[in-house]
């Protein structure tokens, strides 16, 4: 049993962040940031190299909306270190994070070679959007000491982390983490339960999915769709926009994740996968639901106007009913989940107030009738009832 006493935000100094893609250059940055060495770890120079060009861009973007001066972006940028040998890359690490593709295999593989070269009392944690922290962290010689530390893109504008402490995390590295979290000058919420999608997936990988139904269903264009998600339902890009802009892979991945662990979570759309098998996975490949050019960062223009037509409600009543479900399985508290939108998704206006502003009862009544047509991924959860 390895020892935890005298553990404290300040025995955290050096981290690793294994995986250089869209969310681990993000969480390199941000933790370099706040002053933390960091060793960026991939396995080819060329994806640290890519790595490196990102975080520059958004230096000078932090630079040029004056939230950063030169030379302290030339401080973050020298704190971060790009290593692709595994054995250098953690030996001296005291915070691991893994940010690497969505597959449990590829994880199990990595964290036990990490343990062959870290340090013995090393927190190890994830970054996964959805795979189960007390299963990972079985693959573990210590799952005392692993946990969820789940960031949303970009991890550099988006202020909500997701901490999921897996059956076995220590109460002692739960808050340990929280602290580490807010030393990053974000947000923190406790994800008290390892469920599928934890608290913010749970609520947006089947809006992707629900939103296709929607569009064909209800015979309407991807901007009208998406204009009404921002418009009427609250969000800072349309829905598929957000989709694209998260990764199409991502979705897919978390899909199947989320959908083998409960199938009443989702609803899979087959056009996701179908995106994901043509390579259509969204601005990372230069298409997905749109198309975009080499940017960094692209956004869809979107009229209001395209979304006078749509009548939402049945958006919302899919969005509302998995909250609902997280209230009811006490995940988090109502405030925590409408925090996490906030903080995770950008969403403008609070969910069950726009919910509230729609009718519980018509909200009630649209998902009866949805059950009928389409089944029991529709089913309204008991707290509705309370409602
Ligand atoms: N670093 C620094 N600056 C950045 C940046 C980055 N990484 N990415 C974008 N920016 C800049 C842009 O270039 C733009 O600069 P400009 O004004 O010079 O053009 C500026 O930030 C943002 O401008 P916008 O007008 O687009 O501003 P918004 O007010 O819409 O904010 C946003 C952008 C914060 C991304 C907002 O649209 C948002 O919150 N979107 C939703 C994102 C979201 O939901 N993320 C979570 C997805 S789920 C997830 O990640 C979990 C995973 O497990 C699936």
């Amino acid at each position: 049993m390895i020892k935890q006493i005298n553990m404290s935000l300040s025995s955290i100094k050096t981290i690793t962040v294994i995986g250089s893609g869209l969310m681990g250059h993000g969480i390199a940055q941000v933790s370099s940031m706040a002053g933390y060495e960091v060793i960026l770890r991939d396995i080819e120079q060329s994806f640290l190299d890519k790595a490196i060009a990102r975080i520059k861009w958004s230096l000078d973007k932090l630079i040029e909306k004056k939230k950063l001066n030169q030379s302290e972006a030339d401080a973050i940028l020298k704190r971060i270190n790009p290593v692709v040998d595994l054995e250098t890359s953690l030996k001296n690490s005291d915070l691991i994070i893994e940010a690497v593709p969505e597959d449990m295999n590829l994880k199990k593989k990595l964290f036990s070679e990490v343990q062959k070269f870290s340090k013995p009392d090393a927190i190890l944690a994830s970054n996964t959007s959805t795979l189960p922290i007390t299963e990972m962290s079985s693959y573990t010689n210590n799952p005392s000491h692993f946990i969820g530390i789940h960031f949303f893109n970009p991890p550099q504008l988006m202020k909500l982390v997701e901490v999921i402490p897996g059956g076995d995390t220590s109460v002692l590295i739960t808050e340990l983490i929280l602290d580490f979290v807010k030393s990053l000058g974000k947000e923190p919420i406790l994800c008290r339960k390892d469920v599928a999608g934890f608290i913010v997936n749970r609520i947006f990988i089947p809006l992707v999915h629900e939103a296709i139904y929607f569009r064909e269903r209800e015979n309407l264009t991807l901007e009208e769709v998406d204009s009404a998600t921002r418009h009427k339902m609250g969000l800072p890009m349309g829905i598929f926009e957000l989709a694209d802009y998260t990764g199409i892979d991502v979705v897919h991945k978390a899909t199947i994740e989320m959908h083998s662990r409960d199938d009443r979570v989702i609803n899979p759309h087959p056009n996701i996968k179908k995106m994901y098998d043509n390579h259509l996975l969204g601005q990372k490949s230069g298409e997905g639901f749109y198309k975009y050019g080499q940017e960094n960062y692209h956004r869809i223009s979107l009229s209001e106007k395209d979304s006078d037509k749509v009548d939402i409600i049945k958006l919302i009543a899919v969005a509302i009913n998995n909250a609902c479900w997280l209230l009811s399985n006490n995940v988090c508290t109502k405030e925590e989940l409408e925090k996490a939108l906030l903080l995770g998704m950008g969403f403008k206006q609070e969910l069950f107030k726009t919910g509230e502003s729609y009718g519980f009862n018509n909200i009630y009544k649209i998902l009866q009738q949805l059950t009928e047509q389409y089944g029991r991924f529709y089913q309204p959860d008991k707290l509705l009832n309370d409602l």
